[in-house]
């Protein structure tokens, strides 16, 4: 019941506003995006950010107005009713540095769990769906993850936290243990386009350590209907209040872990 309602939401959302969205956020990069910084010189918000979720919460109050929203600039917080969970532009570094790998994010939560997603990448005209027991999707065509068993022929995509001076040296060992153990190591600038390609078995694992839930809602929740595991990196199935997080194709997850255990904590 509670997903239907969160599917219709979101063919709402991808029907009306999403065309337009991505089209204005296409025209504006690479013009006066107003940079300002959040918690420090690397933590970038622009203009791109603060209008996309403007218009994104504006549909949701006329449209939906008894929902509850989680946003990333704006803030909230998951509620009684379906809680929309938002990254208005996911990969704001790239976006501000003309790069055309940035997404929109939107997952819809029940009692905390992300039951569908959207993911949107406005340069790529790509848009990554999932709801609970439905599977992932393309642009509509059905995805699945990599059946790679080896993490020798395994590609990994990671990403890097904006506060990282006082876990660099923690983050070059999981580097480090990466690049010995498996093919390669990518980092896009975007967890949700890290997640969705990893759903659509260009990646083997993605794995990072300060996430929020809007960066991963809606993508974990492709992943695992792509047919992939994503955990912690202690092991524990993956909550949105958990901040590092390991999604893998699920046949190499354990060993993965392993490769990745500097980074357990109690
Ligand atoms: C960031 C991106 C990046 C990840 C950072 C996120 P933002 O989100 O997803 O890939 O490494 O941890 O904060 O700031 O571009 O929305
Ligand atoms: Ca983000
Ligand atoms: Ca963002």
């Amino acid at each position: 019941m509670k997903v239907e309602a969160a599917i219709e939401r979101l063919n709402r959302f991808e029907a009306t506003v999403l065309p337009e969205l991505a089209e204005f956020l296409r025209n504006l990069q690479n013009r006066d995006l107003a940079i300002k910084t959040k918690r420090n010189a690397r933590d970038l918000v622009t203009v791109a950010d603060l209008e996309s979720e403007k218009r994104i919460v504006s549909f949701i109050r006329a449209a939906f107005p008894e929902d509850d929203v989680l946003a990333e600039e704006g803030g909230g917080d998951f509620g009684e009713a379906l809680t929309w969970v938002i990254d208005p532009v996911d990969g704001t570094v790239n976006y501000a540095h003309g790069l055309p790998l940035y997404a929109i994010s939107i997952g819809l939560a029940w009692q905390g769990k992300p039951i569908a997603g959207l993911v949107h990448m406005p340069a790529l005209r790509t848009t990554y769906r999932a709801a609970i027991g439905s599977g992932a999707t393309c642009d509509g065509v059905p995805i699945g993850v990599t059946d790679t068993l080896e993490t020798s022929q395994s590609l990994v995509v990671t990403g890097f936290p904006y506060e990282r001076e006082p876990i660099i040296d923690l983050l070059m060992t999981g580097v480090r243990s990466t690049l010995m153990n498996c093919r390669g190591i990518r980092r896009t600038g975007s967890a949700a386009i890290d997640l969705c390609w990893l759903a659509h078995g260009r990646f083997d694992a993605h794995y990072e350590l300060n996430l929020a839930p809007w960066d991963t809602c809606a993508g974990e929740l492709i992943v695992r209907e792509a047919g992939g595991r994503v955990t912690d990196l202690n092991g524990r199935e993956h909550e949105l209040k958990h901040k590092s997080l390991l999604a893998t194709n699920g046949r190499i997850h354990e060993d993965m872990l392993r490769i990745l255990s500097v980074f357990r904590s109690e």
